[in-house]
This record gives C-alpha cells, sequence and structure tokens, in this order.
C-alpha cells in the first residue's frame, strides 16, 4: 500500500503554548488535524471560560492564513474551580473538558490539586452536567518511583473517582502501563484514554540506553517493553475507548538539553505519520482510522470530520530542528527517517 486516505483527524491531547512557539506549532497541528483538545497549562494556568476564550482568540490569530482549525478548550481544575464554572462549562461552545493534574507531576502543574477528595463536590457537579474530566494519572508523591507513578494513582486515586462517579466521562491521558490498559478496558464506556506517539514507538531504553536522550524524557515517563506492547496492542485493537492524543509539548531546545531538561516531547510537525509507522509495523494500518479520526469524537460526543487526508508512502528526514526566534524546538525522530508524509 502506497497511500492511505483517512477522515481528517484529531488531537485529543495537545500542548500548543502561547507567543512565538504557539505560532509555529499551531501551523503544524492545523496542517494535519481539524480539532485538537488545548491544555490549559499556561503560566499562569487556564482556569476559568473567559480565559480559555481569550487564549482560543489567541490561537486562532496564530493560525497561518486560510487555515482551517478548531481549537478545543479546557479548564484547568483547582482546588479553587467552583460549581458555577463548571456550568459555564456546561453551556459553553467552546470549552469541552476539565483538566486534572495532581499537583506536581509536570511541567506547570503546580496549581494542580493536592487532596483529591477535596474536589468531589466540582466532580459530581462535572457528572450531573455531563462534562468530561481529563486526568493527568500519576500521583506527585517524591517516595514514590517515577516508574510506578501512574500505578499506584489508578489504585490509589482513579479507582475511587471511577467508583463514585460512574456517570463521569473521563479520559486517562497519555497511558503508559498495562495497569492503565487493563484499568480503562475493565471500566465501563464512561471511561477512555488517550495513547501518545512516543509511548507506542519507545521503552524506557531509548531514554537511558547508550546515554541520555533528553528529546525522549516526557511524563508520564515512558516504561518498560511489556507496557509499549499492551499499549500498542490497546491503539490497534479497533477498541473505541482507546484514542489519538499526542500529548505534543514543545519545549525550547536549550530547556530539554539541560542538566535539569523538562519533559514533553514534540510530535505535532508529524503526528499522523509517527502513528502510522506503529500501525505499519502492527500490519494494523486498516485500524488506523478508528484510531485517529473516529473514537474521540465519539467520545466528546462531537460529529466525525467529513473532509479527509491523504498518506503517501514517502521516505523523508525530520528536520534537526525547527526555528523559534533565536531558538529552536527539536522535534521527536529529529535527524531521523519516516517512511510516510501527510
Ligand atoms: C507536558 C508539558 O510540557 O506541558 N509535558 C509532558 O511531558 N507531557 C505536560 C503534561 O502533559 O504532562
Ligand atoms: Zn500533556
Amino acid at each position: 500500500m502506497d497511500k492511505l486516505t483517512l477522515t481528517q483527524p484529531d488531537d485529543w491531547h495537545l500542548h500548543v503554548r502561547n507567543g512565538s512557539v504557539l505560532k509555529t506549532v499551531i501551523a503544524h497541528t492545523a496542517n494535519q488535524f481539524a480539532r485538537a483538545i488545548i491544555m490549559p497549562n499556561l503560566k499562569p494556568p487556564i482556569t476559568k471560560v473567559n480565559e480559555a476564550l481569550n487564549y482560543r482568540s489567541e490561537i486562532l490569530q496564530a493560525l497561518p492564513v486560510g487555515t482551517s482549525f478548531n481549537p478545543l478548550m479546557t479548564l484547568y481544575l483547582t482546588a479553587k474551580t467552583t460549581v458555577n464554572e463548571v456550568k459555564k462549562v456546561a453551556n459553553s461552545e467552546y470549552v469541552h473538558a476539565f483538566k486534572l493534574y495532581p499537583a506536581g507531576a509536570t511541567t506547570n502543574s503546580d496549581a494542580g490539586v493536592n487532596e483529591l477528595k477535596s474536589i468531589y463536590p466540582i466532580l459530581e457537579a462535572m457528572q450531573q452536567v455531563d462534562v468530561p474530566l481529563l486526568i493527568h494519572g500519576e500521583v506527585s508523591d517524591n517516595a514514590c518511583d517515577i516508574f510506578d507513578r501512574e500505578k499506584v494513582f489508578i489504585e490509589s486515586s482513579l479507582a475511587n473517582i471511577v467508583k463514585t462517579f460512574p456517570k463521569l466521562r473521563i479520559v486517562v491521558e497519555h497511558v503508559t502501563t498495562k495497569e492503565a490498559v487493563d484499568f480503562v478496558l475493565s471500566a465501563s464506556d464512561k471511561v477512555a484514554a488517550t495513547i501518545t506517539p512516543q509511548h507506542l514507538m519507545f521503552n524506557r531504553n531509548a531514554i537511558l540506553a547508550g546515554g541520555i536522550r533528553p528529546h525522549h524524557y516526557c511524563l508520564p515517563i515512558i516504561k518498560r517493553e511489556h507496557h509499549r506492547l499492551a499499549l500498542i496492542k490497546a491503539a490497534i485493537s479497533g477498541n473505541p475507548k482507546f484514542f489519538l492524543g499526542t500529548d505534543s509539548a514543545p519545549h525550547l531546545t536549550s530547556a530539554k538539553e539541560n542538566s535539569c531538561g523538562c519533559a514533553g516531547c514534540y510530535s505535532a510537525y508529524a503526528a499522523l505519520e509517527l502513528y502510522a509507522e506503529v500501525f505499519e509495523k502492527e500490519n494494523a494500518l486498516d485500524k488506523l482510522e478508528g484510531f485517529a479520526s473516529f473514537f474521540g469524537a465519539d467520545f466528546y460526543q462531537l460529529p466525525r470530520n467529513k473532509k479527509t487526508v491523504t498518506l503517501q508512502r514517502q521516505a523523508w528526514t525530520v528536520p534537526a530542528s525547527y526555528p523559534i526566534d533565536n531558538e529552536t524546538i527539536t522535534p521527536l525522530k529529529a535527524n531521523e527517517n519516516l517512511s510516510w508524509k501527510l
């Protein structure tokens, strides 16, 4: 097969930042995707509907002229989130979900929630008005080994949230372990998960073997091979609980290649191509469209896209970097060859 035509996909987990980074990365995303769920972890975080609307305008203004792209906004859930704000989200055409970060779990998560039980009244309100909860599923406890943080979060917090709010739609974002896949599989159809390209492509050797590779460092951290295999199995299963969410998270090269490098992989420049590589290796290209273009839209109760996109089999080399002002962003798979091109 040398050509693959799909319904245009959407990215159900994306970081676009603001300023000049936004301008570069949004063009990449809009070139591929019709819509994307925009993460609210700016500095300061987006916690109110009116802030999300302003951020949405900023994103639309940053788009290259003539591009159509629909940013689906989210709010950052904090200890200060009110039931009133939940109702505003339910009535908003542009804000689609709340994102929950355990405090300190990842980049710009200082405003996250410390005591999850304290936000149960807010989750109750979200359940009532059917606003989805997107979860960064990791404990932020420094005493917990970084490779165990997702598994421990599921046992210590997520299981109880799912049990207490059986009608709340929940996306367990960027699942990285077999335990997370099994948890999502065992839960009702209200519980789904996104899967990133890096967690499908790499195991933890890609970060640590033969030298430290900061561009493979993201959170939740990439795990052992048997976890990667479980993620692959889920992604290519055709089960609508699992859909595309790149977690493309741009950081300047100088912030990644640093004695304390920050977390996040930049994949938006060729997200669909990266997933296509993975699905092709598994002989599962026929399962890509459901994963990339249907299941997320269905879960968010949004219409599937009407347009199509076509991937061509074409070898090309990923650039070493993309310029941003006087700095750069280094993409995932920089200088490596990919075999599909949109
Ligand atoms: C994300 C970022 O940089 O905003 N980083 C990451 O490693 N995934 C934050 C996040 O989604 O955890
Ligand atoms: Zn993210």
